[in-house]
């Protein structure tokens, strides 16, 4: 397989988060055709989908992604920084027994155990287990390679464009707040009643229900850009 075989896709997906995001981005497009951002910031970062699409579609100018999970800013600053990780990441065999090796062993390289547990595990949660061992054929699924790979190797290519902060959210918005950037807002759910959810966060720092506040960011041109 080559770099030129691979699909483009409109998108940049490595990290799946429960309720993805991806369905907002021709909505969130046609909002910044109309007015470029000069920075784009995410200020709960993830996997970054909507961030990185437009970033990979020349729809904004640079992406500031602000994650405070040390293992998730592990696989960021890999695949911003090391060349080799795309790699990396297309010649792992995504079989149980590999799977379940990284998984047991965080210290030995924490970038790819982020990447496998949110692939491979349930509900793309970091704490919780692996997909079901009966589930090989899903297990395989969620390790799309071909697209992984080119995800990789784009957001490596648009590193000198993008900026990750490790720390709180809502700090850099208050930083970064100017009526020439615009923010996609989409903090931890604070409860659901589906298995995965009931392991999320169920309230932020200041024991909020929401880890956000939108009085953070009065100056962004889209303060309805706010998910939930
Ligand atoms: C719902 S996920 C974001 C998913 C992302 N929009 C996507 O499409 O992949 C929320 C993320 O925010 C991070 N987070 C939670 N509280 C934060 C905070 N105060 N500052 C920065 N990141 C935070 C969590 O670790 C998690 O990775």
């Amino acid at each position: 397989m080559t770099f030129r075989d691979l699909t483009r896709t409109d998108r940049l997906v490595i990290l799946r988060y429960p309720g993805g995001k991806a369905w907002l981005l021709p909505m969130l497009r046609s909002f910044v055709r109309v007015e470029r951002p000069k920075i784009f910031i995410e200020p709960y970062a993830g996997g970054a989908t909507i961030g990185l699409s437009l970033l990979h579609q020349d729809l904004v100018d640079e992406l500031v992604m602000v994650e405070r999970d040390p293992r998730v800013c592990a696989l960021w600053r890999r695949a911003l920084q090391d060349p080799a990780f795309a790699d990396e990441v297309r010649t792992f065999r995504c079989s149980r027994p590999n799977v379940e090796d990284v998984a047991a062993h965080p210290e030995r390289d924490l970038a790819m155990w982020t990447l496998v547990k949110n692939r491979c595990g349930f509900g793309g949660m970091l704490d919780a287990g692996l997909l079901n061992k009966r589930d090989e054929r899903g297990l395989k699924n969620r390790w799309n390679v071909t697209n992984l790979y080119y995800a990789l190797r784009q957001v490596r290519a648009l590193s000198g464009r993008i900026t990750l902060i490790e720390g709180d959210g809502i700090q850099s918005l208050r930083k970064l707040n100017s009526v020439a950037n615009a923010a996609f807002i989409d903090p931890p759910y604070p409860c659901n009643d589906s298995p995965a959810m009931t392991r999320a966060p169920q309230k932020g720092p200041r024991g909020q229900p929401w880890d956000t506040d939108r009085s953070a960011c009065p100056g962004f041109r889209c303060p309805g850009m706010v998910d939930q």
